[in-house]
């Protein structure tokens, strides 16, 4: 069954812990990572972009396939299926679809116009008891075609969109989607701390969770954050567990060619990963 994310959030930011929120692109991306949080007894975000909805046959195949692994592969830990920085048409198609939990991006948007759509999904969430995620201040980096300048949000913003009633609001704090750049001056904490004075007891999502220092990452979840993003690094690593693969010629033993085998590293690499973050993050055992 898929769950909304609010308990689960509410929970982790009580706890003083985060959410890992890890992004799929197929099959196997999706199997390794609930099994991953099953054998740590830890919640999980499946996050989805609209490209990689669209790449995996729509958000109807995407809500199948996430809702048979949980049947056969029996987790039994809260999974939430998430819409990542979705549009007003993509939160309306994900949400008839069956998703559990929403991101609307309208951090892009003049704010009037992202507080007004912001609002109408406010309901509609309420009433189908789904969570929903906000965004105010551009996440830097460029993610399907979409690129912010890693703006810090205005407080103030944070505030009039968080009054809305949103589950969870992700704002931006100098984060970046990708690699970070060898000069980047690192998380803005006093905007962090101005945002949470503000926000209150509003659970805080950090995008760009790749590349982000150990110690900037505790630092945050001290002050609010409660779910954290992970896209480029399983990415990364789905890559380079891949190309060695390859490169090992393992896949040309005279049998014809094997997808399952030639998959099988990436997958592997994905879950390391995963697991890696969910220590990091202290989710581990919260299920
Ligand atoms: P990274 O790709 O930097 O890990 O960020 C992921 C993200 O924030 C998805 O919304």
């Amino acid at each position: 069954m898929l769950v909304s994310a609010k308990d689960m959030l509410n929970k982790a930011r009580d706890g003083k812990y985060a959410v890992g929120q890890f992004n799929i692109n197929n099959l196997e991306w999706t199997k390794a990572i609930l099994l991953t949080a099953q054998e740590l007894n830890s919640p999980v975000i499946l996050g989805v972009s609209e490209g990689a909805g669209k790449y995996m046959c729509g958000f109807n195949t995407v809500v199948g396939m996430t809702k048979g692994m949980i049947e056969t592969l029996k987790i039994t830990v809260p999974v939430a299926l998430h819409l990542d920085h979705g549009t007003f048409e993509g939160a309306k198609a994900c949400i008839n679809a069956g998703f559990s939990s929403i991101m609307f991006d309208g951090s892009h948007l003049p704010f009037e116009e992202n507080f007004a759509k912001t609002t109408a999904l406010v309901n509609t969430c309420d009433v189908l008891g789904l969570s929903l995620e906000a965004e105010v201040g551009a996440i830097g980096g460029e993610e399907d075609g979409v690129i912010g300048q890693g703006e810090c949000a205005d407080p103030d913003e944070c505030k009039k969109i968080a009054d809305l009633g949103v589950t969870m609001l992700a704002a931006g704090i100098g984060n970046i989607h990708g690699k970070y750049p060898a000069n980047w001056p690192g998380l803005s904490f006093s905007t962090l701390e101005a945002i949470k004075a503000k926000v209150g007891d509003m659970p805080l999502v950090l995008h760009g969770g790749t590349g982000i220092p150990a110690d900037q990452i505790k630092k945050a979840i001290s002050l609010g954050v409660a779910k954290i993003n992970v896209n480029t690094e399983c990415q990364l690593a789905f890559q380079e567990a891949t190309r060695k693969y390859i490169e090992e010629g393992k896949d040309l033993q005279g049998k014809g060619f094997d997808p399952r085998k030639l998959l099988a590293p990436g997958f592997d690499a994905i879950k390391a990963t995963v697991k890696e973050k969910m220590e990091l993050f202290g989710s581990v055992g919260k299920a």
